[in-house]
């Protein structure tokens, strides 16, 4: 079956199994590596996108799914300031190890920064509680997207 959608803002299409999913889809057919495949059950979001604004774990999501839709996966974020934000907040809290999980935090970092959700420790909770990092502890992340936060606040960072 043909299936169409933005990838990162460019349009393309692939012709494949309806029920393979998304996850699959991107890193093999679209070399979007940093889409990682953890436990692809759905239960640890390192192979999170933001689908038409929403987080979406991509393993558990049949790419029929995002017929016509809008996705957008870390390699398309690079560019922005809330990105850029998040890479210096990361890289001065030491928030990163071995960065397995990192793409999907990222995402939906950007995603709370998009939408003007200030990181307080309930809000981060409850929005990485669907990103596991079997790493840091997961005190160093919080650290580092409050920082981030901050510097993006304060314009301290620019994007393209
Ligand atoms: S690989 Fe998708 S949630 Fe774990
Ligand atoms: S840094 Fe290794 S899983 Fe999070």
């Amino acid at each position: 079956m043909k299936i169409n959608f933005f990838l990162n803002h460019i349009f393309c299409t692939v012709d494949t199994d309806p029920l393979r999913s998304l996850a699959d889809v991107l890193r093999n057919d679209f070399n979007q590596t940093d889409v990682k495949q953890g436990c692809k059950e759905g239960e640890c979001g390192a192979c999170a996108v933001l689908i038409e604004g929403v987080t979406v774990h991509s393993c558990i999501y049949p790419v029929v799914m995002a017929q016509d839709k809008k996705i957008l996966t870390l390699s398309g974020i690079l560019d922005t300031a809330e990105y850029q934000a998040i890479k210096k907040g990361f890289s001065d809290a030491g928030s990163v190890q071995c960065g397995f999980c990192t793409p999907g935090i990222v995402i939906v970092c950007y995603d709370m920064f998009k939408r003007n959700i200030k990181p307080s420790r309930d809000m981060l909770m409850e929005h990485l509680s669907g990103n596991l990092c079997r790493c840091t502890g997961y005190n160093s992340i919080f650290k580092g997207v409050e920082l981030a936060f901050e510097y993006y606040k304060k314009n301290m960072v620019s994007g393209g």
